[in-house]
């Protein structure tokens, strides 16, 4: 048995939000159906100079800000499925900016909601043939369905980075997890469609099917019963969908603390999961020694249950503060800003962007995407590369 697991973890969204109450009023929609029935008050919406990339970037710098240096990260996997490039992976954006070493290889990584859960376990087991590395994985989305769809009030985005290493602060990854695959169409996105496609009700029922199967079978290769379980966290495409999950495996603990950073973000498919375990981590007194089941549903589809250990002094590796007041601090858009927004057409004439995150998408010339940094950036980083 390995101690592997997450050393640190950071996550980002948009510096702005649009919330559910007015999108109720505009579709003649009570209010209530998103706060209760769905579980949502805000969603991060995202300008055009905001991308998947903008938001990874500074996910990924928070992250690598609380490790001593970077010179043993030689992995990055950069998990998607909203990448606007067939061929080149959106993490060598992420690596250039954090000037990570030359011989740190990059790739990205796809199944819908489920791509970082894949990394996750990748890294483990990298890192499990090369104890001195760590490895950096990026989960980043931005969900968008078409405007009065019933997906549209579950739309949101954001990104979650978290290191790997033999030596973890956070939550050490433990073997043995229940894995479910099977082939349906309940949410796609073909390469020329900008929004998903989905079966709203079919992808419920194959998310709590999958759940069903893969946590008896985590169980059964544990040798664990639910009793050994302290606290759980759900992919949450929404929060109603969780609590329909912790429903499902007759979970009876409150996972209230796993959805409060989901109910004003909403979905960010690959960082969703990772979200609501820093959302936990954030909101709880203490979690040291606790065991954490964690749920990863990606459509299409992939599930898989597994666990982790809080590390014990977890806490000097948390940042709560920083993270609330980030969310506190993000804009409030109108509703005809929120249509410019889906329509990609942002910012306004008199708008500027001085709303928006510290990295920005800052032109597209003959399709190359060039990004900036509005201040400097801090990584450190020791010269002399490892192995
Ligand atoms: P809908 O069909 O508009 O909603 O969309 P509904 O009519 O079923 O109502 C939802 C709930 O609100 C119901 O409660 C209503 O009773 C309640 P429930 O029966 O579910 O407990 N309700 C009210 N409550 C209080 N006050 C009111 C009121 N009115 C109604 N006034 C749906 C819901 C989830 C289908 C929609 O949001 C959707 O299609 N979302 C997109 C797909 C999705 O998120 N699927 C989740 C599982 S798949 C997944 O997790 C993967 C994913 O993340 C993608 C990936 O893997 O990449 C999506």
């Amino acid at each position: 048995m390995s101690n592997i697991g997450i050393d640190s973890i950071a996550f980002s969204t948009s510096k702005y939000f649009f919330a559910l109450e007015n999108l109720a009023v505009h579709r003649g929609v009570e209010f209530g159906k998103y706060s209760n029935g769905i579980g949502q008050l805000k969603m991060s919406v995202f300008p055009s100079n905001e991308d998947i990339v903008t938001i990874a970037i500074d996910a990924a710098q928070k992250a690598v800000s609380k490790i001593e240096d970077t010179s043993s990260i030689d992995l990055l996997i950069f998990a998607t499925e909203s990448s606007f490039d067939l061929s080149k992976a959106a993490g060598i954006y992420v690596h250039h900016f954090l000037n990570l070493r030359e011989d740190c290889r990059v790739m990205e990584i796809k199944q819908a909601c489920y791509s970082a859960t894949a990394a996750l376990q990748l890294a483990k087991s990298f890192v499990l043939q090369n104890s001195a590395s760590k490895v950096l994985v990026v989960g980043s989305d931005i969900v968008k369905y078409s405007p009065g769809s019933s997906g549209e009030p579950t739309q949101g985005g954001a990104a979650v980075a978290f290191i790997i290493s033999a030596d973890p602060r956070v939550l050490i990854i433990e073997d043995g997890s229940g894995v479910h695959t099977n082939d349906i169409m309940d949410f796609w996105r073909p390469i020329s469609e900008s929004e998903a496609i989905f079966d709203g009700k079919l992808s419920a029922y194959n998310y709590l099917k999958s759940l069903e199967i893969s946590f008896a079978r985590y169980l059964k290769k544990t040798d664990r019963t639910i009793s050994d379980i302290d606290h759980v966290c759900f992919h949450a495409p929404f929060g109603k969908m969780a609590r329909k999950g912790a429903r499902q495996i007759r979970w009876q603990k409150s996972i209230d603390n796993t959805l409060i950073y989901n109910s004003v973000i909403g979905n960010s498919c690959s960082a969703s999961l990772y979200i609501c375990l820093l959302s936990l981590l954030d909101n709880s007194p203490d979690l040291a020694n606790s065991r954490i089941g964690l749920y990863s549903y990606g459509s299409g589809s992939v599930a898989e249950y597994f666990s982790g250990i809080i590390c014990e002094k977890y806490k000097s590796c948390i940042t709560p503060e920083k993270n609330r007041r980030f969310l506190e601090s993000r804009h409030k858009i109108s509703f005809e800003e929120y249509e410019l927004f889906c329509r990609n057409q942002f910012p306004l004439e008199s708008e500027t962007y001085e709303n928006a995150g510290a990295f920005q998408l800052k032109a597209i010339e003959n399709k190359r995407r060039i990004y900036t940094c509005k201040g400097s950036i801090h990584v450190r980083r020791n010269m002399s590369p490892i192995g």
